[in-house]
């Protein structure tokens, strides 16, 4: 797959984005995806938030929103799949064009809008992969004409607290409308208190304390990062993902894409959202699992993460430029990594680089 990689990049990239993403995921549930043979490696084992990853790499929310593939993605040796965001009831999102390809830059622009098949379909596909083993993360997020956005996260944590390894409940989609300023202080302590009620009442009905992430934008000022450190340390809350996709267009070349609206990732996003990162890092301590995820793309970026703050990291955009073989040669590259540097453990990378990050101006 690797050799074939240029031909088939070369081939997908004359269909627009999202038809090459429709192939892609129908090619992903055909079985037409590497199966990455990785050897597992006790040094790239994570054990955060009570589950135990087999390796600090996964797969972010917006590739496989409908549940359609979370085991093919575990097959091609991520750690972990995040599925969503799902949102209660099925809507179709924002209309076409809506995901744009910034090839020069690494980069992509998307204003989807939760496109999403809703709570039903994708439950019923995790529910027939019960009994599988791998860890598959559910993002939840709100129906754009909800009435009460609070209760679209509480019915998330409720429809699929059977069968999420994981909840992240997405307040920082640019997509939807006022969705992020769920990020806004008294907004956010509501709806962590409802999300952490739900997920205790569920705990009793499960059998199992399902935890929680929160995914936040990178685009927040050093007065947001205080009010969202603040309350997450007042919460039950398990952690953090650092960050969605930024609405800056900051370090693109491109000078036609980048004019569409949406939420930019990839490459150039990586220095902002690992700035934010590290900023999370040093308010929440060393104690609070963050996920770090923002143009991650080769062994040594995803390292940096780590270096930054992270425990674990994710990744999509640079699958677009890179293909279905990354992340098994981001994983090996780890456990080279571990070689050359005589580590015992991929957590020892942690907070290294920290305060070099959080040092940094948010521009
Ligand atoms: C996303 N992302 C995203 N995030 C989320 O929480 N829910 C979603 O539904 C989506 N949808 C989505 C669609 C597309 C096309 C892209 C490119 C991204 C954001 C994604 O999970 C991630 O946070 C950012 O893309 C930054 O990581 P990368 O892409 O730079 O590795």
């Amino acid at each position: 797959m690797d050799a074939l990689w240029p031909l088939i990049r070369a081939g997908l990239f004359r269909f627009d984005p999202e038809t090459a993403h429709t192939l892609s995921v129908k090619a992903l549930k055909a079985g037409l995806g590497p199966r990455a043979a990785l050897k597992p490696d006790a040094r790239l084992k994570v054990d955060v938030a009570g589950l135990s990853f087999p390796n600090p790499l996964g797969l972010a929310a917006g590739y496989d929103k409908n549940a359609d593939v979370p085991d093919a993605i575990l097959g091609l040796g991520f750690g972990f799949a995040e599925i969503g965001t799902v949102t209660p009831l099925a809507q179709p999102g924002n209309p076409k064009p809506r995901i744009f390809r910034l090839a020069a830059d690494e980069a992509v622009v998307n204003r989807f809008g939760f496109n999403s098949e809703g709570h039903g379909a994708a439950l019923a596909r995790l529910q027939a992969r019960r009994g599988r083993s791998g860890i598959v993360g559910v993002n939840i997020g709100a129906n754009k004409d909800a009435a009460d956005r609070i209760a679209d996260y509480v019915a998330g944590i409720r429809a699929f607290a059977g069968v999420a390894s994981y909840f992240t409940a997405n307040i920082s989609s640019p997509n939807t409308p006022g969705l992020r300023d769920l990020q806004a202080r008294d907004s956010l302590k509501a709806l962590l208190a409802a999300i952490m009620v739900a997920r205790d009442e569920e705990a009793i009905r499960v059998g199992r304390k399902v935890p929680v992430f929160l995914k936040i934008a990178p685009d927040l000022t050093e007065e947001g990062l205080d009010d969202v450190a603040a309350e997450i340390q007042a919460s039950a809350l398990d952690g953090l993902i650092v960050s969605n996709t930024t609405l800056s267009r900051a370090g693109l070349s491109d000078q036609v894409q980048a004019k569409e609206a949406g939420g930019m990732s990839g490459k150039p996003l990586f220095e902002r959202a690992t700035t934010v990162l590290a900023k999370m890092r040093r308010r929440l301590g060393g104690n609070v699992p963050i996920i770090g995820v923002g143009g991650v793309h080769s062994t040594e970026t995803a390292a940096e993460k780590i270096r930054a703050g992270a425990d674990l990291v994710q990744l999509y955009s640079s699958m677009v430029y890179e293909g279905p073989g990354l992340p098994a040669r981001i994983v090996n590259g780890l456990s080279m990594l571990c070689d050359r540097e005589g580590l015992g453990s991929i957590r020892d990378l942690r907070d290294r680089t920290v305060e070099v990050w959080a040092g940094k101006t948010l521009a």
